[in-house]
């Protein structure tokens, strides 16, 4: 058999672990699988002696992954340390300059450096592989760079956060309240060490920043994204939204327009016969729309020790079979600048809740401004049939929106609130009508 496949890991974490769980339980299927024996030589983390169910006395120990990084023994430097900058960054660049394959599972360094290292990467001949970066365990890189090829893309979207999408099932089917769930996420192991930026929606930000570069060619850019996070959506919301026929979803969405691209992170009321509803849990779903393949939709799970390290693994033995190809799907130089839609010009649905003063004229006074901006309403839910929040003074109104520019409800909005028939700030939740 021919030489082995050496893998350098930094970061023995949750997915750190994992890709040592899968080398250690399937050497024999990968070595047939990459033509070569694939084996561990190196590791590096921030805490030697922490018990994490494996011996690593086999392997060098490197308290400096860029030490790793550069290794003579390293065939390929496996990034698990997370962060755009510090020792992730320097010890990925390390690694491309020493001639290193790399694998990693960071989508903040993708996001925000992702079209430098992969020019990096192709001047130098290596391979940057990030399966594991977006929708944890679900091959959705290769899919967009490799299955879809033939296909120009025009709009790509998912649920890209497990953590999220736990947290909006268990408040829906438990009845639970936001603090509560994400305590019990943290523990599983599926949230960031910060959880901003899960519920805040910069995980999927991130991950939409690479799944759009992928999807339309351009750079990767993560500050043009419009994000709104979930921390905000109350138990209410959820069960307004059950009422009128729709689930609450963290959505990530890219589409393709003559102006630009649009890119948006934002909760969204999803129709509860379209597919994405059904993914539920920790589980993510990534729906392609490609001019010649039509409409796919992949889903599994985006989050976890075993289904992330099954895509470092496969990103691995990639590389052990000599699978080359652009970073990006095509050569980083070509990728075009990236250039953005203009955000007010959206249009769609809204679901919007108000707190009426019980006062006459509260109705007739909402109804004239929403007449005025040209919105039209779809569907009504009052006092009385909405749950909760009722008090003597004020009474929930919820509002479906049929398709409406962005611009006129944010108008709207603005003048319902200074109109004195309402209390509090209207809540508003995109739909999206899948
Ligand atoms: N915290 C992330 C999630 C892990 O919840 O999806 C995978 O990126």
């Amino acid at each position: 058999m021919t030489n082995a496949l050496r893998l350098g890991i930094a970061g023995l974490g949750t997915v750190g672990t994992g890709v040592l769980d899968i080398v250690k339980k399937h050497g024999g299927l990968l070595a047939q699988r990459a033509g070569c024996p694939v084996v561990v030589t190196g590791v590096s983390a921030r805490n030697k002696g922490r018990d994490r169910g494996h011996d690593l006395s086999a392997f060098a120990w490197h308290d400096d992954p860029v030490a790793l990084a550069k290794s003579a023994d390293v065939d390929v430097f496996i990034e698990l340390m997370g962060g755009d900058s510090g020792p992730a960054k320097a010890a990925v660049e390390a690694a491309i300059a020493a001639g290193k394959h790399v694998v990693t599972a960071n989508k903040a360094l993708l996001a925000h450096h992702g079209t430098a290292l992969a020019r990096a990467a192709e001047d130098k001949g290596v391979m940057l592989n990030f399966e594991a970066a977006v929708a944890g365990g679900i091959p959705v890189i290769k899919t967009l760079r490799e299955g879809l090829a033939g296909n120009g893309v025009r709009r790509i979207f998912g649920i890209l956060n497990g953590t999220c999408n736990y947290i909006l099932t268990k408040m829906a089917d438990e009845a639970r309240s936001f603090a509560d769930v994400l305590a019990e996420a943290q523990k599983l192991g599926y949230a960031e060490a910060d959880p901003t930026f899960d519920v805040g929606g910069f995980d999927t930000a991130h991950k939409l920043a690479i799944l759009t570069s992928l999807a339309f060619g351009t750079q990767v850019n993560v500050d043009k994204i419009a994000i709104e996070g979930i921390e905000a959506i109350t138990l209410e919301d959820i069960r307004n939204a059950a009422q009128l026929g729709y689930k609450i979803k963290l959505l990530g969405v890219a589409v393709e327009h003559e102006g630009g691209v649009e890119q948006r992170v934002h909760p969204t009321l999803v129709p509860k016969n379209s597919p994405v509803s059904e993914t539920d849990g920790v589980f993510n779903a990534v729906v392609i729309r490609g001019d010649f393949v039509g409409d796919l939709m992949l889903e599994g799970r985006g989050a976890g020790s075993h289904p992330t390290a099954s895509a470092v693994v496969g990103d691995v033995v990639d590389i052990a079979r000599g699978n080359r190809r652009p970073v990006f799907g095509i050569p980083a130089r070509d990728l075009k600048p990236f250039k953005q839609a203009p955000q007010k010009a959206h249009e769609g649905g809204y679901y919007v809740a108000l707190r009426l003063l019980d006062k006459p004229g509260a109705v007739a006074a909402v109804a004239r401004i929403l007449a005025d901006e040209r919105i039209s309403i779809e569907s009504i839910v009052q006092r009385g049939t909405a749950t909760g929040e009722q008090t003597r003074e004020t009474a929930p109104f919820i509002l479906i929106t049929h398709n409406t520019l962005e611009q006129s409800i944010r108008s709207a909005m603005g003048r319902i609130e200074k109109d004195g028939h309402v209390a509090g700030h209207p809540r508003v939740i995109r739909i999206e009508r899948l």
